[in-house]
């Protein structure tokens, strides 16, 4: 806008200064003809003069006077010829030149002023002079009275005839020339128009000026040309031609207001461009800038609009696609890292109830062990009664230990290939008693399942878990329906469950009409302890359980629910190639015999220690006592009769029960061994540990001593791991 107004400006001030500059040159050749005009009409203005003055000085009246020779005579008539002439001036002198008459229109003009013109006029020679007498100027003639033929006769006198160059003249000649016109002699100036005071301006400036000038009279600017007349040692005569450079320029005042018209059209045009450029081009750009600069920020929220189909609309929604897609990708950073942030608190806090279970399990025990070795021994009913409170509590402490020690992946699994269908169909007896009459429960089994590895137990418990759930959440009666299917999860839905990786799954989900979750309790019903429920309704363990039952059967699950929506839980078991394998058919256990061998004990735990000794010895055994592997080696090595059994804690300080196994193996290969451990180590497969027999603490009397019979007297598969 400012550059297009500045150039609109510009533009007009150059065309002023020419358009001024071809006026003022085009004045002054104007003044320059006038002047040249003003010769041509003083000429004639002189020849008509001579004329008359010839035809005053042939009148016989005339002649007839100066041939008087009397001044006074001369002198009186004079007045009638200058009436006659039609001069301004009429001198008449002797035949020697002196002054009779003189008679004048205006001005009184002496004799004696006469007589000193005359002279200096006869002294320059010539019939044609320039006269300057009381303030006037006359431009005269002079011409000799004859008596008899012209050129022979004598002469009696001479006659002068002047015009006066008055205002009047001047004003003739101006009104013919178009312009002002002053005629300058000496100090006096004769102009037609200009008052005393531009008059005396003038004078000093024609002074000093004969070329074209500029002057401001009044308040008009004035271009002046002065041509010299006459001149002589005397005086001199000039005539000054002015033209009033503002009128001749006046018409620049409308050409200025149509540039101006113009040049604000040119504005108005080019900032109406400039607008429309700024609307179709620069806005969007600036727009994108300030796009790229908040996503710059990191806001992934700024929008840039994308306008129009041309280079920038295009760059624009080219932006525009990259944010949304920078923006998604930032969403779904944030959602991995929360359920990364999930998965660590879930792995530690498992971490934390795994160590506590474990201490846990070795005072349950002490505890129950204690219970019932005091049950054999007393025959005091009212405190059987209490020993068998004692037995009942600890029971339940052992089932919550359990749970927690399932949701730390700490358990004792027996996996299996199952099939998930008839584990479920199995349970379809046991289920719609559990959750009462007032929930309609339905079974969708799909045909072409495949089968898993899994603890077919854990399995149970796992929907044990979510059907009193689902029951708890509808007091008033729904539907609860369980549901199998076939999932092939590709890359895609493998992208929108993270940590599921491609593959075919056996997906088992669990739906409920009740109350549903908002999504605060949404995100910690895997925690353990964590309930909704009043004190002493929930333990908040039963979804800690599950979910690390699925998590060590290499599972997934999912929660889909909202508030008084009902509530789904899906669960992903990975596919397992190998077919299903029978359950082990339950080979009846022999009954405990009195035993008789020698078992060496190894327990870190004194409190266990002491319990299994009780057991053993009870049971008829020899027992070898050892506080930890290194002891028991000592113990090993110093008894030199024969050891059959190890029994020795799976952890233990500076000599697990495995190596321990190994190096008492190498003196005594045909020893047994019976490790007993509270929980399937977290770090090892498994795979080794299977070699041994195993015993889950807490154990109980009757479960020690079937173990310890079976290992010795193989009344049972080795493999398998007995239930405490
Ligand atoms: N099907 C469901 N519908 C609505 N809320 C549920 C459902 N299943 C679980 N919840 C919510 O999750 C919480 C935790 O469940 P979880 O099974 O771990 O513990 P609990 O049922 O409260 O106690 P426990 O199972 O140990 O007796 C519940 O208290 C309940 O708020
Ligand atoms: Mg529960």
């Amino acid at each position: 806008m400012a550059v297009s107004a500045g150039l609109t400006c510009g533009t007009l001030a150059v065309v002023r200064y020419t358009v001024q500059n071809r006026v003022r040159e085009s004045v002054w050749q104007e003044l320059h003809n006038s002047v040249r005009t003003y010769r041509v009409f003083q000429k004639r203005e002189e020849e008509s003069l001579a004329r008359s003055a010839a035809l005053l000085a042939g009148l016989p009246t005339v002649r007839a006077l100066m041939s008087t020779q009397d001044s006074a005579t001369i002198q009186d008539a004079s007045g009638e010829i200058l009436k006659e002439s039609g001069a301004d001036l009429i001198v008449l002198a002797d035949r020697r030149g002196a002054v009779c008459a003189v008679q004048s229109t205006k001005a009184q003009i002496v004799p004696t002023t006469a007589q000193y013109l005359l002279n200096h006029t006869f002294e320059k020679g010539g019939t044609r002079d320039w006269w300057l007498a009381e303030g006037r100027l006359y431009q005269i003639v002079t011409r000799p009275v004859e008596f008899g033929q012209r050129g022979q006769n004598t002469v009696m006198g001479i006659l002068v005839a002047g015009h006066e160059i008055d205002q009047k003249a001047a004003q003739q000649f101006s009104s013919v020339i178009g312009n002002e016109v002053v005629f300058r002699s000496g100090g006096y100036v004769i102009s037609s128009k200009f008052n005393a005071e531009a008059q005396a301006e003038l004078l000093t400036r024609l002074g000093s000026h004969d070329d074209p000038f500029e002057i401001q009279l009044g308040n008009e600017q004035f271009l002046a040309a002065t041509e010299k007349l006459y001149s002589s040692s005397g005086f001199d005569v000039s005539l000054t031609v002015l033209k009033s450079f503002d009128q001749a320029t006046a018409f620049l005042a409308s050409l200025n207001r149509v540039l101006i018209a113009l040049g604000l059209v040119a504005v108005l045009s080019g900032s109406l461009f400039g607008f429309l450029i700024s609307d179709s081009i620069s806005k969007p750009l600036a727009r994108l800038v300030q796009g790229v600069q908040a996503l710059e920020k990191g806001d992934f929220e700024y929008p840039v609009p994308s306008a129009g189909k041309d280079e920038v609309g295009l760059v624009a929604s080219a932006f525009e696609g990259m944010r949304q897609s920078l923006r998604q990708g930032q969403e779904e950073q944030k959602l991995l890292e929360q359920r990364l942030r999930q998965a660590h608190k879930m792995e530690a806090v498992g971490r934390l109830a795994g160590g506590v279970a474990h201490d846990f399990n070795n005072l349950l025990t002490i505890i129950r062990g204690h219970a019932d070795l005091l049950m054999e021994r007393t025959e005091n009913e009212p405190a059987k009664k209490s020993v068998d409170q004692i037995q009942k509590a600890a029971g339940r402490a052992v089932g919550m230990t359990r749970q927690l020690l399932a949701f730390s992946r700490m358990q004792v699994l027996q996996p299996r290939v199952v099939d998930l269908n008839s584990i479920i169909s199995e349970m379809g007896k046991m289920l719609p008693r559990l959750i009462g009459e007032h929930i309609e429960y339905s079974f969708v089994s799909a045909p072409d399942l495949c089968s898993v590895q899994a603890d077919p137990g854990q399995i149970e418990q796992v929907l044990m878990n979510l059907a009193v759930n689902a029951r708890d959440a509808m007091p008033d009666g729904g539907k609860l329906l369980v549901r199998t299917a076939k999932v092939e999860v590709g890359p895609a839905e493998a992208a929108k469950r993270p940590a599921m990786s491609v593959g075919s799954y056996a997906l088992i989900s669990v739906t409920d009409t009740g109350h549903g979750m908002d999504e605060e309790t949404k995100a910690h019903i895997f925690e353990p302890f964590f309930t909704t429920k009043e004190v002493g309704k929930g333990t908040g363990l039963g979804l800690a359980t599950v979910y690390g039952i699925v998590k060590q059967s290499r599972g997934f699950i999912w929660v889909e629910s909202q508030p008084s929506r009902g509530t789904t839980f899906e669960i992903f078991f990975p596919s397992s190639t190998a077919t299903t394998a029978a359950p082990a058919p339950d080979v009846p256990v022999a009954r405990a015999r009195r035993g008789t061998e020698t078992i060496l004990l190894v327990e870190d735990e004194a409190g266990v220690r002491d319990l299994a000794h009780e057991f053993l010895k009870a049971a008829g055994y020899k027992v070898l006592e050892a506080h930890d592997g290194a002891d028991a080696l000592e113990v090993a090595a110093r008894y030199s009769g024969s050891i059959d059994l190890l029994l020795t804690d799976m952890v233990m300080p500076r000599l697990s029960g495995k190596e321990l196994t190994r190096a008492l193996r190498e003196a005594r290969p045909e020893l047994k061994v019976v490790l007993m451990s509270g929980y399937s180590e977290y770090s090892t497969d498994g795979s080794d540990t299977k070699q041994f027999s195993s015993l889950a603490k807490p154990f109980s009397m009757v479960s020690l001593i079937e173990k310890i019979d079976e290992v010795l007297h193989g009344t049972r598969v080795p493999e398998d791991v007995m239930k405490g």
